[in-house]
């Protein structure tokens, strides 16, 4: 994205969990923020214009073999800095001071007194909790730089060079056990950067608008809707910046929720007249589904025959020269965080990779620097019914790994009807914001029941519920027992063929969240 006009702070990443926490919590200030790889060249910040660069945490010792660190220019260009935590250390490393392992690692909770007459304590109280998390502390100061914090653990939890405009803080100021974590941050951005923070995501929405007109010109750009909010902001953002060389393709792959094709097709093509190439290939799907009982499998045979449909769609559009894609930050950043960083272990679907290559277009990435919060607040602006802006991630491959076994259209239909119950009642009890994801799974068992007089030997519908930040690790939803009584009772009164539900309070890990 061309920001050269907005204030830029580079947050240089070392690879620490909470980087991508910083970024974010800059741009809560206002202020755009880019993570940057570690090496980058001190030249180069220059060139970029940014206001300010923050060093990251990492998991690293300074001393230990292939440690990160950074160009020892960047703290002679007369940009402000700010090391947390490795970031300090490796500050204080390369400028002369001596980083040892604490006595006692710290990590959690500890009272921090700091001093408020420096610039990045100002109008903070004189002690309040922060959030360590360490092994190595810096020991000798080496002359240049000045303690500005003190914690149980050390007399330098925070400290501030004389010459240069350096601060470093041991504990970590973007997570939110960090009393007063987001003033410290707002002192850095603007009394030490100057920054005015004035980034507003309606900036970056114009801006994007003008950058794919800019690129596109007057060629067509192909966009995958799947009626998720990525790739709904994406096609609304382009719609909205080139008009009909727009042309969205969205295939019903057999394995949609219910009503949800006929809800994109009203949504993009009949509300917005978006030129939206909605493709019914349901039979085509369930036909290479069949006899497929094993989970890899599935998720091959439903991206084969998707990029298939896609290609074949693609082909009869003119002039087509560009993919869209709603590919987020965090995806951006997994790929190029330091030794793979932690995010290294994120499952990720590829399940129609290669589309691009095999079409022969260039990629469009407008939602690559934003979170999906950030993507979400830009479809509310833009004009994305409420609806499809909260909804929850639906995986590719759809309800074919929420039926377990061997897909038919009976086994489709039992399942749509009871996941619609489930999210229908989590709706009505006020509940779907608060889940990252609620979705029923048709069992491939059948178990005994009583109805009337009679005995039957039917189906078993699971309900999953998970909370996540990430969709790495989940915890089961405490939902409340009416809300699991109702549910339950009416799939088994409303869904023929089901005579019990079960509830999953199994977490991630070590189990998943979908069941295949
Ligand atoms: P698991 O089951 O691995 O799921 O804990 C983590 C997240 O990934 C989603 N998921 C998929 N998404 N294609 C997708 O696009 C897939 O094949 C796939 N499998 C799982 C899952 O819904 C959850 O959000």
């Amino acid at each position: 994205m061309n920001t050269k006009q907005h204030e830029k702070i580079a947050i240089v990443d070392f690879g620490s969990q909470y980087t991508q926490l910083i970024v974010r919590r800059v741009r809560e200030c206002r202020v755009y923020s880019e993570l940057v790889p570690h090496d980058m060249p001190a030249e180069e910040f220059k060139r970029q214009g940014v206001r300010g660069i923050i060093l990251s945490g990492g998991p690293s010792s300074v001393y230990s073999n292939g440690a990160p660190s950074c160009d020892p220019k960047i703290f002679e260009i007369g940009i402000p800095i700010l090391g947390i935590c490795y970031g300090l250390q490796i500050a204080c490393h390369l400028l002369g001071g001596k980083v040892d392992s604490a006595v006692s690692r710290e990590y959690g909770r500890t009272r921090c007194t700091v001093d408020t007459s420096c610039e990045l304590f100002r109008g903070l109280p004189n002690d309040f909790i922060v959030w360590m998390s360490h092994g190595d502390l810096v020991d000798d100061l080496g002359g240049e730089f000045q303690a500005i914090a003190e914690s149980d653990n050390t007399n330098s939890a925070a400290v501030k060079h004389q010459r240069l405009p350096f601060f470093g803080v041991q504990f970590h100021p973007e997570v939110t056990h960090t009393e007063c974590g987001q003033l410290i941050l707002q002192n850095f951005l603007y009394r030490i950067c100057g920054c005015a923070g004035d980034w507003r995501l309606s900036s970056y929405v114009e801006e994007a608008k003008s950058d794919i007109r800019q690129r596109v010109g007057s060629n067509t750009v192909i966009c995958g809707l799947s009626g998720g909010v990525d790739s709904s902001v994406v096609a609304k953002l382009l719609h909205e910046a080139i008009g009909n060389q727009l042309k969205c393709i969205f295939v019903d792959n057999a394995c949609l929720r219910q009503g949800e094709f006929e809800q994109v097709v009203q949504t993009f093509r009949d509300h917005f007249a978006i030129d939206l190439h909605a493709i019914d290939a349901r039979s085509r799907f369930l036909d290479a589904l069949k006899g497929v009982t094993d989970p890899e499998q599935k998720r091959r045979v439903i991206g084969h025959e998707f990029i298939a449909v896609f290609e074949e769609e693609a082909r009869k559009i003119d002039n087509a020269k560009y993919l869209a894609q709603g590919t987020l930050y965090p995806d951006v950043i997994e790929s190029v965080s330091p030794a793979g960083g932690p995010s290294a272990m994120i499952k990720t679907h590829h399940n129609v990779g290669g589309l691009p290559e095999k079409l022969g277009l260039d990629i469009i990435e407008p939602l690559r620097y934003l979170f999906k919060d950030e993507a979400r607040e830009i479809g509310r602006q833009l004009g994305l019914p409420e609806n499809i802006v909260r909804r929850h991630p639906f995986p590719g491959p759809g309800l074919a790994v929420r039926a377990l076994g061997e897909i038919t259209n009976e086994k489709l239909h039992v399942l749509r009807q009871a996941d619609t119950i489930f999210l229908e009642e989590v709706e009505k009890a006020g509940l779907y914001d608060k889940l990252s994801q609620c979705f029923a799974v048709l069992l491939p068992v059948q178990t005994v029941g009583v109805m009337g007089d009679d005995r039957t030997y039917e189906n078993v519908i699971a309900i999953r519920a998970v909370e996540t930040s990430d969709f790495m690790t989940a915890d089961w939803a405490r939902l409340p027992y009416e809300l699991l009584a109702e549910v339950s009772n009416r799939i088994i009164n409303e869904v023929r063929g089901v005579n019990r539900v079960v509830y999953d309070v199994s977490s991630k890990p070590p189990s998943t969240i979908e069941w295949e």
